[in-house]
């Protein structure tokens, strides 16, 4: 069945927008089309809008230019995320639907205040956090489901400092406003992953320590959690250690057997699943490799958000304002604990 394609408009044509949005739109044609662009410097918004075929005259000078156009279906914002709030204002006065970056805000208050406007707005506003549309998810959620109840979890992402990333070169992540720093930066995707797959935090107990000297904050957790259904586990992320193998896995409890997802290898992610209730009873394991599309489930919240704006309906977004909220307070209640040497601090809701 063909679909009629969304006209975009790209807020920051930055190296994500450059290096994973514009290639996931581009490989889904069919649904989206690339028509505007704005950006605060303007040499970067045309190069951009050569590699988007977006013509000289769509590429605006000012945000209130953009969001006006009548051309335009829906904004995609790639921003320092401490702009979010007053980019989402711009969106509500032009009445234009918006998906915008991760994490929800830089601070608590800011992600209350973006929840707080997508609540009196029928506008669908997404926030982009494409690991809740990997894959591997949707498949571990069917075999979660056959372990019994879950007790437990470890949560392991772990990683070698790198001297040249391409993104920590950015002079808004070394000058981090977001709460956390990197913590939050990339922390938000982990929580993300395991609040789908066994629900929301209750609270935590964290410790953070500062590996690279030259970080302006802390920048590994090392937290014991407890959540709302009743499970404990422990989550465990740092991007900055000395030399070690990149360790990317969750490991689930059941009365009944256990799941273990492992996802160092990006594109082609393990799930062993343990069935039995005790040594003696256990069957033999199974090993499902999974097939991870190549834009790391952006052509996925892409394709929900899509829906959410062709039906007007922004009830059936996955990553709504008010999920993104819940993971941010995750990091925010860790940060707090380890302020209070790792007493036990309750998560924000809303
Ligand atoms: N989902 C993921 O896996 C993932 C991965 C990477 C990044 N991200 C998110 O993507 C967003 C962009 O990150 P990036 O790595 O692409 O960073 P980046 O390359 O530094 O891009 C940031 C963009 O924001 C613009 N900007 C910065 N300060 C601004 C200001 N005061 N007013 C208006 N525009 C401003 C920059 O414009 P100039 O060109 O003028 O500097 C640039 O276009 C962030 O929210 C980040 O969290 C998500």
């Amino acid at each position: 069945m063909s679909s009629t394609p969304l006209n975009v408009g790209i807020v920051g044509t930055g190296i994500f927008a450059r290096d994973d949005h514009l290639p996931a739109y581009q490989k889904n044609s069919e649904h989206f089309n690339v028509v505007a662009v704005f950006n605060r410097t303007r040499s970067k918004a045309l190069d951009f809008a050569k590699l988007a075929n977006v013509p000289e005259d769509k590429v605006y000078s000012t945000l209130d230019d953009i969001m006006s156009d009548p051309h335009v279906d829906y904004i995609d914002a790639l921003l320092p995320v401490q702009y979010n709030v007053q980019t989402l204002q711009k969106a509500i006065e032009y009445n234009k639907p918006m998906i915008m970056e991760k994490p929800i805000a830089a601070t608590m208050e800011q992600a209350r205040e973006f929840v707080e406007l997508t609540d009196k707005t029928d506008l669908p506003i997404a926030i982009a956090e494409n690991w809740l549309n990997l894959s591997i998810v949707y498949e571990a959620k069917k075999h979660i489901q056959r372990i019994g109840k879950i007790v437990g979890f470890t949560h392991t992402f772990t990683g070698p400092n790198s001297k040249t990333g391409k993104y920590k070169a950015t002079s808004w992540r070394q000058h981090a406003e977001n709460l956390g720093g990197s913590l939050s930066d990339g922390g938000v995707h982990q929580i993300a992953i395991l609040t789908d797959l066994l629900g929301d935090f209750e609270s935590v107990s964290a410790f953070t320590t500062k590996v690279d000297t030259n970080d302006q904050m802390p920048d590994a957790f090392f937290a014991s959690i407890k959540l709302k259904s009743g499970a404990v586990g422990n989550y465990t992320y740092g991007t900055r250690f000395g030399a070690t193998k990149k360790s990317i896995s969750m490991k689930i409890y059941g009365q009944e057997g256990s799941v273990l997802l492992q996802l160092n290898n990006r594109d082609a992610p393990v799930i062993r699943v343990n069935i039995g209730d005790c040594k003696e009873n256990a069957k033999e394991e199974e090993v499902y490799t999974i097939n991870q599309d190549d834009t790391y489930g952006i052509a996925g919240e892409m394709l929900n958000f899509y829906e959410a704006v062709t039906k007007k309906n922004k009830n059936i977004i996955r990553a709504n304002p008010r999920t993104a909220f819940h993971h941010l307070a995750c990091i925010d209640a860790m940060l707090k604990s380890s302020d209070d040497n790792g007493n036990n601090v309750k998560v924000e809701t809303i």
